[in-house]
């Protein structure tokens, strides 16, 4: 099946299986091998075997992997980076000049929230944080000729909160900018913002595409050629790119996409039923709750609503760290999306960054991510730490 074929008839499945590979000409290898080659041999000066020249410009795995996930996001083009920072620095510098003005969610991950605002800014780029899911506080916060991205993570990391993917598109176009949607906690199985009218899709696949904690990676998807040929250029010129190890590692991780999210939706609704009536919790933050305030949007846009859940603890900062350092099963560390689970403490580990500005988060907040262990262990395992 041609590659055009997988992005048009094919399912998600399917396409996460097959797009982006054709079993190799030479020997029928059934998966990309690693290609571990940094240059390639000329059949004469330019004379390039398949457009191959440097591996900073492009490798062999790494374009297997940048066709499978442009496949899954139903995007043009994909592009594999060495990290989701990286790739969301390298989107920035393709699509902006100093001068220019972008907004961003008013809780964003805290390291996307650094890069804004430690380097981005020291570049002559301005920024302003509103609410994903206050399609007036971003309308607001835009600058009319200069804002040229809006940024938006749907649900955002670590409150869950929802933006309105297609609204958001149209309030960004009628202003001239481009919507930027952090696709890493639906993953492209659960939400395919590009579909709904989003320019530029960013990942950190490290997490769900990833999906076992063994790989950092980042990728962008777009729909628009123009905006390909720049960060084609872009990712070249920077060369933050993705080595072919990794690549070849969330390519893996990318055909059993499906499943694994499927059994993370499964066991999140299980933990989010156990946490909701448990004396100990104050309240539980999951957007297929249907008392969420996104849930109606979250319905609309996403498939299933996640592996990730929030709660605060009553009793505090204090309680949140005794949680958190009594599991057993949900291991105490930073990231998502892995196949084991996660439990960790935002303010003083993955957003102590936004510690002290607007962005701050509760100190009785927990996140976890949500594995896809036996549901039962999970239970059993919170309700040992919650006491
Ligand atoms: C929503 C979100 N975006 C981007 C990133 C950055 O990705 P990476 O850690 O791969 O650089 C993270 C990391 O946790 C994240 O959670």
């Amino acid at each position: 099946m041609s590659e055009q074929q997988h992005r048009s008839k094919s399912g998600f499945e399917t396409r996460a299986i097959h797009a982006g590979y054709e079993p190799d000409a030479a020997t029928g290898a059934v998966i990309p091998p690693i290609y571990a080659t940094s240059t390639y041999k000329q059949d004469g000066v330019g004379g390039l075997r398949g457009g191959y020249e440097y591996s900073r410009s492009a490798n062999p795995t790494r374009t297997a992997l940048e066709g499978n996930i442009a496949a899954l996001e139903e995007g043009e083009r994909g592009f594999a980076f060495a990290s989701g920072l990286a790739a969301e620095d390298t989107l920035v510098r393709a699509l902006c000049r100093p001068g220019d003005h972008v907004v961003i969610p008013d809780d964003a991950y805290g390291g996307t929230f650094r890069l804004f605002d430690k380097v981005e800014q020291a570049w002559g780029l301005d920024h302003s944080p509103a609410p994903v899911s206050d399609l007036d506080r971003v309308a607001a916060a835009i600058r009319p000729g200069q804002t040229r991205l809006v940024w938006v993570e749907t649900p955002t990391n670590p409150l869950l909160n929802i933006g309105d993917i297609e609204a958001l598109a149209a309030i960004a176009h009628d202003a001239g900018a481009l919507l930027v949607v952090d696709n890493t906690f639906a993953s492209p199985y659960l939400q395919q913002p590009l579909t709904l009218g989003a320019d530029v899709v960013v990942h950190s696949t490290t997490k769900y595409c990833g999906g076992h904690s063994d790989v950092v990676g980042g990728a962008l998807v777009v729909r628009d050629l123009e905006i390909a040929e720049k960060v084609t250029f872009h990712q070249n010129a920077i060369g933050a790119v993705a080595g072919p190890f990794d690549a070849w590692l969330t390519l893996r991780g990318l055909k059993t996409l499906a499943l694994r999210m499927e059994r993370h939706c499964d066991n999140a609704e299980r933990v989010v039923d156990f946490l909701t009536s448990h004396p100990a919790v104050g309240e539980v933050i999951y957007p297929g709750l249907e008392t969420h305030p996104g849930h109606e949007v979250a319905q609309r846009q996403m498939k299933r609503y996640g592996g990730m859940v929030s709660f605060r603890v009553r009793g505090g900062e204090s309680q949140a760290l005794a949680v958190c350092e009594r599991t057993e099963v949900f291991t105490l560390g930073e990231s998502l999306g892995g196949v084991e689970s996660l439990i960790e403490h935002p303010g003083r580990m993955t957003h102590a960054s936004v510690a002290g500005t607007d962005l701050e988060v509760p100190a009785d907040l927990v996140r976890l991510s949500v594995g896809i262990e036996t549901a039962d262990d999970l239970v059993a395992d919170l309700e040992r730490a919650l006491g």
